[in-house]
């Protein structure tokens, strides 16, 4: 592990990844850890500033969580953010209560003491608050140093020891000047530097991944998404053939994907990816089945079960040690609570289900990222920007945009208006405008008129949907002539096809797939 200028501790507050997030949009390489970090692996990083985060806890509960008291040893500046406010305020004498009206949302933050922690922001700036607790009796040594309506002790701090502590969330965006005060926190007072950008995270990552993989073989299921492409890229800059990145086609694919992949790979990013075409494979399992979680199912253990085959042939003398994958900071917060104390939301996993023998150490090169720092970060290595923009795809693929049993025919017919209806997409300039956007074939036939005859054909429908991170979604407005000309053009061109339908359903209650 290197230095770090800043170090967040985590206590499980949903806005703690976007502490790190502020600070590095200022250019400060920050990163967060458990609360209950053990002290030596903080101290090895030799941060310039320790920030408590908040969270959900008490800190008059009998259990509160509570860092180890050792980081007061070194020296550095602190700042605690709501909990780690309370947390501060407790471990220094003061008193923390719950509130009788807890304060939720905007409130205007009135400086009353000049600080370095506000130099260059305005007087009454919107502040956003969320707490139920707060803090009656300040802790010896420290003052308050601005309030708000229904805080009198919004911002203290004590600066002979360079401690600070905040009850809103600087962190959010809804903070008016909240990103200038973290940053005069950690440039100004910790003395961070600020010259971290994309270019060096990817060469540090390099250097990093080169050390910890001193030995042995890295395998990495490729989907053509952006992130485990990075995360390939990322790998094999730093252990070359080393790597074993696959890519397996199951035959569910949109129109070129395949190959657009494997061009990417060879000529913009120089990794010899390996391809697998499993297509016969799969589509002869999924033939006969209309059960969408049996479709799933299937497709997920064919998976496996080509995947394990390829490692197989890799791992001559047990030499594969590794699994890398591209999990981001949003799936580690939404899943089994792996390095802090965030609620569960989900268990969410890119590669479940391995065999044991395929349990290897994961190697998760993207996890303190955030999507669009994921793109800037494959920019930097050389992805061509289609790709980088791509929507999401999901890992069944097509099998779940078609409804019921799958076959190449219905592929066939869901590719060609896939195609014509993106490019329209892309055309009007609504593809970056969207979360989602894709065609649904929904095995629905009906009778039309087309010329002077009579057609008995299959219904294609449309859906877009606008979201941010595909948790809650609404279907997006899209102008009527757009409609018209990709109703038009997929009736046009694509044969089978005579009807257009647009869905207009949010998440919830629909999802976002229809199965
Ligand atoms: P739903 O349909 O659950 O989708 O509203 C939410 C987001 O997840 C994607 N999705 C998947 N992604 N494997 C994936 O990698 C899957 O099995 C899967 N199912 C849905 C979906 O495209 C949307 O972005």
């Amino acid at each position: 592990m290197g230095n770090v200028e800043i170090l967040v501790l985590d206590f499980g507050s949903q806005f703690t990844q976007l502490i790190a997030r502020r600070l590095r949009e200022f250019g400060i390489y920050a990163e967060i850890v458990p609360y209950f970090e053990k002290f030596e692996a903080i101290q090895i990083r030799r941060p310039k500033g320790i920030i408590l985060s908040g969270g959900p806890a008490s800190i008059y509960e009998k259990d509160a969580y509570k860092p180890d008291v050792r980081i007061f040893e070194l020296g550095i500046p602190i700042l605690g953010i709501c909990y780690g406010m309370q947390y501060l305020m407790d471990y220094f004498g003061g008193k923390v209560e719950r509130a009788n009206a807890h304060e939720y949302g905007k409130a205007n933050l009135e400086i009353k003491t000049q600080s370095i922690l506000f130099e260059g922001c305005k007087n009454g700036a919107v502040v956003w608050m969320s707490h139920g607790d707060r803090v009656v009796k300040l802790a010896e040594g420290f003052s308050g140093i601005a309030e708000s309506k229904n805080s009198i002790y919004a911002c203290v701090s004590h600066e002979k020891l360079r401690i600070y502590a905040v009850q809103f969330h600087p962190e959010v965006a809804h903070s008016q000047e909240g990103g200038k005060y973290l940053f005069n926190f950690a440039s100004k007072i910790c003395g961070a530097s600020t010259d971290w950008n994309m270019k060096n995270f990817a060469q540090n990552e390099i250097i990093k991944l080169r050390e910890k993989i001193a030995n042995g073989k890295v395998l990495c299921a490729v989907s053509g998404g952006v992130d485990s492409s990075v995360v390939a890229t990322l790998l094999y800059r730093a252990i070359g053939d080393r790597l074993i990145p696959v890519f397996v086609d199951h035959g569910l694919l949109r129109s070129g994907e395949r190959e657009s992949v494997e061009m990417m790979f060879a000529k913009n990013l120089g990794v010899p990816l390996i391809s697998i075409d499993a297509s016969e494979l799969f589509l002869g399992r999924l033939s006969g089945i209309s059960d969408p979680e049996t479709k799933r199912k299937i497709i997920g253990e064919t998976f496996i079960e080509v995947f394990e085959k390829e490692a197989k042939k890799y791992n001559i003398n047990g030499e594969i040690k590794y699994l890398a994958q591209g999990t981001l900071y949003p799936d580690v917060i939404e899943s089994v609570s792996v390095k802090g104390p965030s609620k569960t939301i989900k268990s969410h996993h890119n590669v479940g289900g391995l065999p044991e023998w395929m349990k290897f150490e994961l190697i998760e090169p993207l996890r303190e990222l955030f999507k669009d720092e994921v793109r800037s970060l494959g920019r930097e290595l050389g992805m061509p920007e289609v790709m980088l923009m791509r929507h999401p795809f999901p890992g069944p693929g097509l099998a779940i945009r078609i409804m019921g049993e799958v076959n190449k025919a219905d592929l066939k017919l869901l590719r060609q208006a896939d195609k014509v209806f993106l490019e329209e997409l892309h055309k009007s300039g609504f593809y970056h405008k969207v979360w989602q956007a894709f065609c649904v074939l929904l095995n629905v036939k009906s009778v039309g008129v087309m010329g002077d005859n009579r057609t008995y054909d299959n219904t294609i429908c449309i859906r877009v949907v606008e979201a941010v991170d595909g948790m809650s979604a609404t279907f997006a407005h899209l102008p009527h002539e757009l409609l018209e000309s990709i109703s038009n053009r997929i009736i046009n061109e694509v044969v089978g096809i005579n009807r257009v339908v647009y869905d207009i359903t949010s998440k919830p209650p629909g999802t976002i797939e229809w199965e």
